[in-house]
């Protein structure tokens, strides 16, 4: 079983020849809505992995579709909450190239209570995954909570916050972060990423595709899938939420991060987040044109 931590967004998609540049006001292509939220895209992905998924999260008033977005996808929402905040919502520019410049607003995502947490994680316990990222409240006591119950806790630190990963580090199994992200962090720690103290370490590295490392010195590197990119945004979640799912089959790292690689691909060819997250079945016939 997997429980997501995480952000549930409306995302405002706008196709662009270029992001802005400051001070520049550009006319969109198009324009579309989505379900979004880095949290939120990671539980669709582990549910059309296949697994099964509890989240844990926020919606304000006008939240109730985005609700029933995710449970029409397969993903338990017992344990969202309804907040008077507005729900979260990202403005997301995407240009000819497919690369993203992302505003967030949190909102609900970050009125979160510890008690509903609690009782959200109240029958959890080893064998079951944390999944989170750094969108909401709470990561530091709910990873620690996770793992007092001997979960595997699974954090992806995006947004990208030094504090905020070294806050959480004592209580994490595998840390994702992606290349810059990993520099970043090895910076801000004034150590080398080997002297990290977390027993796995998930790095992506877009086209130089993705390394695991574990405290034991074992290293696995996984190459990337070429794609012509339509759209790179929740790339990342998706990867996070396939290997989360694989590893909670049993998976190894290394097939984990075969599975998470070909379903990220997948939807870096398709526009926009949860929604355009592809299946298992999907992933499974695009592995197979691959080989
Ligand atoms: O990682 C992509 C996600 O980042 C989007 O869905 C957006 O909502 C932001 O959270």
């Amino acid at each position: 079983m997997i429980y997501t931590l995480g952000s549930i967004n409306i995302d405002h998609f706008y196709r662009l020849p270029h992001l802005p540049a400051p001070g520049e006001t550009l006319a969109a292509e198009s324009y579309r809505v989505g379900l979004g939220g880095k949290g939120a895209n990671q539980a669709v992905a582990a549910a059309k992995a296949g697994a099964k998924v509890e989240h844990i999260g926020a919606v304000g008033p006008e939240g109730g579709w985005a609700v029933d977005r995710l449970a029409g996808w397969g993903v338990g929402t017992r344990h969202i909450a309804r907040s008077t905040k507005a729900t979260g919502h990202a403005i997301i520019n995407v240009d000819a190239r497919g690369e993203n410049a992302i505003v967030i607003f949190p909102g609900a995502n970050r009125a979160l209570d510890l008690a509903d947490v609690e009782r959200a994680l109240a029958a959890a316990g080893q064998g079951d995954i944390l999944l989170m990222q750094n969108e909401t409240a709470l990561q530091v006591e709910t990873a620690r909570a996770a793992a007092e119950k001997g979960m595997t806790v699974i954090y992806s630190a995006a947004p990208f916050d030094a504090q905020a990963v070294m806050a959480v580090l004592d209580h994490v199994t595998v840390l994702v972060l992606n290349a810059v992200e990993a520099v970043q962090l090895a910076a801000a720690m004034n150590i080398g990423l080997d002297r990290l103290r977390v027993p796995e370490l998930l790095i992506t590295r877009g086209a130089g595709g993705a390394e695991w490392r574990a405290a034991t010195g074992e290293r696995v590197h996984v190459p990337a899938i070429r794609v012509a990119a339509v759209d790179t945004t929740g790339a990342g979640d998706t990867f996070a939420g396939y290997f989360a799912a694989a590893r909670d089959e049993g998976h190894s790292p290394e097939a984990a991060m075969r599975l998470a690689a070909a379903a990220a691909a997948l939807k870096v060819t398709r526009a926009g987040t949860a929604d355009a997250i592809p299946t298992r079945s999907e992933v499974d016939s695009f592995r197979a044109e691959q080989a």
